[in-house]
């Protein structure tokens, strides 16, 4: 075998990011349909320079040590890194890097394909007329909730949470929105969207979209007495993590009517979803599909393999989530 830094790429990502990587490394590539089996993973994973790998794989104290102390780089395929244990890789002095940006327009059309899709009743009719059920217009037929001139409640005014907003002019709805720090006076003008805390939004919001990392402060952050909070009539659109909101509470209140709907792209234990949810008509759920469209996976495919070379070049990554690696090399 060559001497080319190796590396580890869990599953296969579009070409534009595959011809980066093989021009410079000798690649290890898997084509799993589930999540890359974990006892694999701690087997492939030894002695590689580099690890490409997707938001389900996790890479914790246990992968790093499997790998060996020439590990690099840990560069995740998605913009959140919540599966990555980023402080056992600094303590290593491994760099972990992401794909923002990228992917903030196209995640953030998906979140209003939820909210049009659960407000409008998309998913149901689609079925209903599948099924023979369509006899004709009549006046009662699949009602639903208008979008325009509603309020939008946005949590999360990062990236994501601002091209959901900006989305928003539109269809002449209000922008509220609650986040770790307040935008300033510039954007909140540009975007029109205004402040407020997260109990104020909750009570406040027709449609709420979640769009905050996952992290210790925002597991479990919508909760049976959030859910409690909302209006009857609105909808909760989750396109961020799962963990955020809690599943069980959230089919409660979709089944009891505490609110009106839901739409969601990500899933407390992905794969695996709430079973009560699969019986329930006022959600509509995806299969994490945020970032998927074809010029955005390719966009991250070059980027991940862009972190990964520049890494292996001695060089600072363009990505970098733990930038206080640099000084403790
Ligand atoms: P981002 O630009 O970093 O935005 C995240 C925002 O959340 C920031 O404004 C941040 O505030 C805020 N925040 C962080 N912790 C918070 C807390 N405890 N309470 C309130 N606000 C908090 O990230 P992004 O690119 O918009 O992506 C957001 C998330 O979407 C990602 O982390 C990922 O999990 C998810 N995502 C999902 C898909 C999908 O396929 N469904 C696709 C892309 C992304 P500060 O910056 O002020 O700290
Ligand atoms: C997808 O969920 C991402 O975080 O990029
Ligand atoms: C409906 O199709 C209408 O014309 O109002």
């Amino acid at each position: 075998m060559s001497n080319k830094p190796k590396v580890l790429v869990t599953s296969r990502i579009p070409e534009e990011g595959m011809r980066i990587l093989e021009e410079y490394c000798h690649v290890k590539v898997f084509d799993y349909e589930g999540v890359f089996p974990r006892d694999l993973l701690l087997k492939e994973v030894k002695g590689v320079d580099a690890i490409v790998c997707l938001l389900a794989d996790r890479i914790d104290d246990e992968v790093m040590d499997a790998a060996g102390p020439q590990l690099k780089i840990i560069a995740n395929y998605a913009v959140g890194f919540d599966n990555i244990v980023v402080d056992a890789a600094t303590k290593r002095g491994i760099m972990v890097t992401n794909t923002p940006g990228v992917l903030t327009d196209t995640t953030a059309d998906l979140a209003w394909a939820l909210i049009l899709a659960t407000a409008r009743r998309v998913v149901e009719g689609d079925k209903f007329l599948r099924q023979g059920k369509f006899k004709g217009w009549k006046p009662m037929l699949l009602l639903g909730t208008d979008v325009h001139h509603a309020t939008l409640g946005i949590i999360g005014f990062g990236n994501i949470g601002r091209a959901v907003a900006r989305r928003a002019i539109g269809f002449d709805i209000k922008v509220i929105y609650y986040s770790a720090h307040r935008a300033s006076e510039e954007v909140e003008k540009k975007l029109n969207a205004e402040y407020r805390s997260l109990d104020d939004l909750l009570r406040e919001a027709d449609f709420i979209s979640i769009h905050v990392p996952l992290t210790k402060e925002t597991r479990h952050l919508i909760g049976e007495r959030e859910l409690k909070m909302m209006k009857k009539e609105a909808y909760l659109i989750n396109t961020a993590r799962g963990p955020i909101v809690d599943e069980k509470a959230l089919a409660k209140a979709l089944k009891e009517g505490w609110i009106r709907g839901a739409g969601l792209d990500v899933f407390e234990r992905e794969p695996e979803v709430a079973p009560e949810l699969l019986q329930l008509d006022n959600v509509v759920l995806l299969p994490h599909l945020g970032s998927a469209s074809y010029a955005t996976r390719a966009k991250m495919a070059t980027m991940a393999a862009e972190n990964v070379i520049k890494v292996l070049k001695g060089e600072v990554p363009p990505n970098l989530v733990n930038p206080e690696v640099v000084k403790r090399r």
